[in-house]
């Protein structure tokens, strides 16, 4: 499998693809910094790839969309990971409207614009994966205050997951949106579980079977309420 995973520099995004290219698969390990792709593609091993692409550049999106097209001529899997702004410092009633236009544009219209331009090489797999890395913070179900730009995008995450999912069904493209659990990583803080356990969750759902589910929310492979 050939797999794409954006923020893979550090946290979830380098776990996962390391656990990728464990597994065996061809990994694009993708750095908003050029310098950080090539250190952990270097670490990795020959199955994983270097490329610069920051998600909220379209630029960067087309030329990777163009890089792994001539390479490869095809990808397999798409591991949304890239996010920023766990905004625990605002409340919605308060909340800075640039600083959440600023975590959509990275976490929601990031993963939009990314599938879009890879769309068609994902077409040309016959197992294509779409992961986007959500949270169960985004559980219309449980939802209090707080946080508010993070959850706000991560909620437009969730929704795309589930609108992609239906679109794509003819394509048997799988998509599903996954909470990696509390995480000790940057955004995490310390005291949450290791980032192999929060990278084991998403790998779940990049290394489904053809005939797994789509359009689901899960954690560690059980369905979270959305
Ligand atoms: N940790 C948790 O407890 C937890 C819980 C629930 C969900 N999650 C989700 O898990 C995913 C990974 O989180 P994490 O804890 O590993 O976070 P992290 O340690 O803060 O890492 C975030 C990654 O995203 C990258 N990134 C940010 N903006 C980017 C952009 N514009 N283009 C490309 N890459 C960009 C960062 O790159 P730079 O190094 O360049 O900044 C970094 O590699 C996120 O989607 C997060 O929302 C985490």
């Amino acid at each position: 499998m050939i797999a794409l995973v954006t923020g893979a520099n550090r946290g979830i995004g380098r776990e996962v693809a390391r656990q990728l290219v464990e597994a065996g698969h061809t990994v694009l390990v993708t750095a908003r910094s050029a310098d950080a792709a090539a250190g952990v593609a270097a670490e990795l091993g020959p199955d994983a790839h270097p490329l610069r692409l920051d998600v909220t550049s379209t630029d960067d999106v087309v030329r990777c969309a163009a890089d792994v097209a001539d390479r490869f001529g095809v990808l397999d899997a798409l591991v949304n990971n890239a996010a920023i702004t766990y905004d625990t410092w605002q409340r919605a009633a308060d909340a800075d409207l640039d600083v959440v236009r600023d975590a959509a544009e990275t976490n929601l219209y990031g993963p939009w614009r990314l599938v879009q331009a890879l769309l068609p090489l994902l077409r040309a797999s016959r197992h294509g994966r779409i992961v986007n890395v959500s949270s169960e913070a985004a559980s219309l179900a449980g939802m209090g205050g707080g946080t508010p730009a993070y959850t706000v995008s991560k909620v437009g995450l969730n929704a795309l997951t589930r609108m992609l999912a239906a679109e794509l069904r003819p394509d048997r493209i799988l998509v599903n949106a996954v909470c990696p659990g509390w995480v000790a990583t940057d955004m995490g803080g310390p005291g949450g579980r290791p980032v192999t356990a929060g990278a084991a969750s998403v790998v779940w759902a990049v290394t489904l079977p053809d005939d797994g589910p789509t359009g689901g929310f899960f954690r560690d492979g059980r369905p979270l309420r959305w």
